[in-house]
């Protein structure tokens, strides 16, 4: 305890003071479980939020970069790379896309794509098109274009003045999409299900309709899959459940396994505003970052984790229905795949808390939603185990 104690101590006086932290170190991981300085253990549901796909370690993962490591850690865009491309080449192989940008978070995936909309417009002779169309409650990152296009006021307090033309609209309504739609409109910015929003999941044919409100005026339709891709939600990319192919569609958490790397994946036609000199970035897709990206999704395919992804969540979210049926403080639950949300009467935070002390990681999206997201490698057992301690806590805030 005195170490937790101490470490604390240090980092209050030399972090940035962004995190909301809860009170543990954490030291070491394994599959699901990790374990913090004074050797407690902890069942892992956060997985780095909805990052480490492979679990923690995972041998495949942890080989590739001691391997590339060692090799070449680092050159420069300056050169080709063949981990890099490999990586893209697997990409679109198992995606709409053609083409591969890499950076290196989320954030920045949704820059590239926001920029290569204006680009795409402006190179087609419109040079007044430029707005993005965003959803309240969605969430695309903290820069000042992402937090722009992130529609949550308590995102962007302080941060103004924001990025001109940007429109926000209501998640799943298609008619406030076709009023804000115009000649004006470079691209819609969507997630196919809300992430940090709480999980919300749109209606049927809602992702369909913004496809052909999309093609009715020529603007471009830009999935952000950094949370939902990889496989998190029971299908390697969100958008195959509706089978609704976007034109740009933006990567990162899960797609390094950890490592930190971002892509911004495109069709040909729009990929080709992108020409030598007009968007980069020093570390994208570095050797190292693209080999661990490249054995996290050759595993992850190999090992048929997506479909894993869709038993275990079903599974989770059976335990988690009967949670519901048990605690009145429990209103709903929802998801896909290992991507779950139970919305709760109260905030999570305290029963975040409470979890932690019974030996379960959680995280929240929204104030008042428990996020679930497992790595894909989670045994029935684990999700068992899971459950019982949130049954115990829920019991105990509930009285
Ligand atoms: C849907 C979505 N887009 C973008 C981001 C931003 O990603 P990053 O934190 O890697 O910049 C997040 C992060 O939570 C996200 O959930």
């Amino acid at each position: 305890m005195d170490r937790t104690k101490d470490l604390m101590a240090r980092a209050d006086r030399s972090l940035a003071n962004t995190y909301a932290r809860f009170p543990v170190i954490l030291q070491r991981g394994e599959g699901c479980r990790v374990w913090d300085v004074d050797g407690k253990e902890y069942l892992d549901f956060v997985a780095g939020i909805a990052v480490c796909a492979l679990g923690h370690c995972h041998p495949a993962l942890v080989q590739a970069v001691q391997t590339q490591a060692a090799r070449l850690h680092h050159v420069s865009n300056l050169y080709y790379i063949e981990p890099q491309i490999s990586l893209a080449e697997l990409l679109c192989r198992h995606s709409f896309a053609d083409r591969v940008f890499f950076c290196n978070s989320g954030a920045e995936a949704n820059e590239a794509a926001i920029k290569l909309a204006r680009k795409h417009a402006k190179d087609h002779g419109n040079e007044k098109r430029f707005e993005i169309i965003t959803m309240e409650s969605g969430f695309h990152g903290r820069t000042l274009a992402t937090v722009t296009a992130t529609a949550q006021a308590k995102y962007q307090k302080g941060f103004e003045p924001l990025l001109p033309g940007f429109h926000y609209v209501p998640f799943d309504d298609l008619t406030a999409v076709e009023r804000a739609l115009g000649p004006q409109t470079a691209a819609i910015l969507v997630e196919p299900i809300q992430g940090e929003g709480g999980i919300r999941i749109p209606s049927e044919g809602y992702l369909q309709g913004l496809r052909k409100l999309c093609d009715e005026v020529g603007a471009l339709l830009i999935f952000d899959e950094v949370q939902t891709g990889i496989g998190r939600t029971g299908r390697l990319f969100a958008y195959e459940h509706w089978g609704v192919e976007p034109d740009i569609m933006t990567l990162a958490k899960a797609l390094g396994g950890g490592l930190p790397i971002g892509a911004m994946v495109a069709r040909e036609e729009v990929a080709a505003s992108f020409t030598p000199g007009t968007h980069a970035a020093t570390f994208g897709g570095n050797p190292l970052v693209t080999a661990a990206a490249f054995a996290t999704l050759t595993t992850l395919l190999e090992e048929d984790l997506v479909f894993r992804a869709a038993q275990m969540g079903e599974r989770l979210l059976q335990e988690l229905r009967k949670l519901q049926a048990a605690h009145r403080a429990v209103k709903m639950v929802r998801g896909k795949g290992l991507l779950i949300g139970m919305e709760l009467d109260r905030e999570a935070k305290p029963v975040l808390a409470r979890c932690l002390d019974g030996g379960l990681l959680l995280s929240s999206a929204g104030e008042k939603v428990i996020r679930f997201a497992p790595p894909l490698i989670v045994s029935e057992g684990e999700v068992r185990q899971a459950v019982g301690v949130l049954d115990t806590v829920l019991r105990e805030v509930t009285g």
